[in-house]
Order: C-alpha cells, then sequence, then structure tokens
C-alpha cells in the first residue's frame, strides 16, 4: 500500500519547502520509492529538490490529443509518455503535473491520464504530494486514498483561519482523506502564548511548529535545493518531529 502524504495551505507558507524535507526525511527513514508529485500549476517542487524540470504530465496530455503516431495506440502512446515524464534520484522520482485541464474535462486523454498516474503511484511505497493554494489540485486526486493532508500555516492568525477553512472544505468535500492536520510554519521567538491563543479558536490536529530560519532562507536565494539542507539545521529537525508523528 502506498502511503500518501499531500500538502495544502495558504499561498506562501511553505508549503514546496515543506515537502522538500518530507521527501528527504523519508528517504533518509528508508521509506523509498518515494513519489514526489508536483501538483502546482506553476511547478518548482524540482528545484526544492535539485532536479531539472521534465515534461509535465499536462505537456503529455496534450500531445496525445494531437501527436499520436500512427501505428500506435493511445494508451501505449500515453504510458511511453508518462514514462518520459518521469525524473529519478536517488531513492525518489519527481512526476509534474502541469497545467491542469479546464474543470469538468473527461476527454479520453484526461481518463487515461488519471489512469496511468493512479497504476504508477502504486510502484510506490510513499507519495509526497505538494499543491498549489487552494483545494482544487486536491479534489483532481480523489481516486486515490490520502492517508495525510498536511496543512501549512504561517503564524499569523488570518493563516490560521485559511488553514481552517481549508479542513473545513476537505470534510464538507468528503474527501477520502484518513487524517488531516496542521503546522505552523516560520514561527519566530515569543511567539507561542499568543499562537496558542490563536488555536484554541479552532478545533485543529495541531502538530508543530517549523522556525523561521535563515539558513533556509539563504539556500533558496542562492537557488540551492532544500533537501541539501544539513540535517543539524533547527528548521530540518522541527520538521522531522513533525513528520515523525504522521509517516508510517
Ligand atoms: N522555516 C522557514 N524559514 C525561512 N524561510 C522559509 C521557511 N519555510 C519556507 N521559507 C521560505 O518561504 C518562501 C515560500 O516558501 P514555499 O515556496 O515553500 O511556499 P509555498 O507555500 O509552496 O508557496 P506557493 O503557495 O507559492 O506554492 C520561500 O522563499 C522559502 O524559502
Ligand atoms: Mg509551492
Amino acid at each position: 500500500m502506498t502511503y500518501s502524504i499531500a500538502l495544502a495551505g495558504k499561498g506562501g507558507t511553505g508549503k514546496t519547502t515543506t515537502a522538500g524535507m518530507l521527501v528527504k526525511y523519508l528517504v533518509e527513514r528508508g521509506k523509498t520509492p518515494v513519489l514526489a508529485v508536483d501538483a502546482d500549476a506553476n511547478a518548482n517542487l524540482n528545484e526544492v529538490l535539485g532536479l531539472e524540470e521534465g515534461e509535465t504530465l499536462g505537456d503529455a496530455r496534450e500531445d496525445m490529443k494531437t501527436g499520436v503516431s500512427p501505428g500506435m495506440t493511445k494508451d501505449v502512446y500515453m504510458e511511453m509518455k508518462l514514462q518520459e515524464a518521469i525524473v529519478e534520484s536517488k531513492g525518489f522520482d519527481l512526476i509534474v503535473m502541469g497545467r491542469p485541464e479546464g474543470s469538468g474535462c473527461y476527454c479520453a486523454a484526461n481518463t487515461l491520464l488519471t489512469q496511468y498516474l493512479e497504476k504508477l503511484m502504486n510502484n510506490y511505497r510513499c507519495l509526497v504530494i505538494d499543491n498549489e493554494a487552494g483545494m482544487e489540485h486536491i479534489s483532481r486526486l480523489t481516486t486515490n486514498n490520502i492517508d495525510v493532508l498536511l496543512v501549512v500555516s504561517d503564524a499569523t492568525r488570518r493563516g490560521l483561519q485559511a488553514a481552517n477553512r481549508i479542513v473545513e472544505l476537505a470534510d464538507a468535500l468528503k474527501l477520502n482523506i484518513a487524517r488531516k492536520v496542521v503546522m505552523v510554519n516560520r514561527t519566530r521567538e515569543g511567539q507561542s502564548e499568543a499562537l496558542d491563543e490563536a488555536l484554541s479558536q479552532y478545533n485543529l490536529d495541531f502538530i508543530g511548529t517549523v522556525p523561521e530560519d535563515s539558513e533556509v532562507q539563504q539556500f533558496d536565494l542562492e537557488g540551492r535545493p532544500t533537501v541539501e539542507l544539513p540535517n543539524e539545521n533547527g528548521a530540518v529537525q522541527a520538521a522531522y518531529r513533525i513528520f515523525d508523528k504522521i509517516a508510517q
């Protein structure tokens, strides 16, 4: 059984950074192979993972509408395209969804894409899905069960409110998610009391905080992959304590 963790949250809270740390954690714990799925139309998980951007599944779908060579069936072609879109690394692979089809698209290409993606996922021990802000992308993956929805909030009241809305929306949509948890990223010293107070307004499964960290920022600025952060880094250690609570 594939263990899947999907990230969600308001814009810029640290979903992609956290996804990178989670992939690093799972690989180090030997929970391999891991498939990292970039479900953000504005894909950048590859940078955090230190990988080149490959062809996206959206590209594959568009190609399939137009470019299937004679003598090749659509499903053989799709399987080939899907294989091409997988970027391989040590202990983990990356697949980039790319631009989504307009909502309500039931075209054959989309159906095939979903089928192959599901088949592909079964080859992995763990799945880490980095989403864009909002929930649409999660509903695209409902056919596959999600074990943990990890909502990343910033240390603000409005951030927590947004996190709470995401959890409520996931509840309302009756998405197939076993556990919905919230973490707070980029906390600063002296905030814990106010944060506890703000958290007490909501009935959230809160699993910890990650501090604001200058090295994380420095890596980002210099274009160095998050997965290369040293394990002594305070943010990495805090994130790992959170992952200990959700990883199986
Ligand atoms: N703990 C941290 N300490 C310092 N900087 C951080 C921390 N976590 C994330 N950042 C920085 O915050 C910025 C936003 O992070 P990230 O891209 O991971 O957010 P996101 O939620 O994926 O954003 P988007 O909604 O645009 O996809 C980045 O510059 C990242 O380096
Ligand atoms: Mg992101």
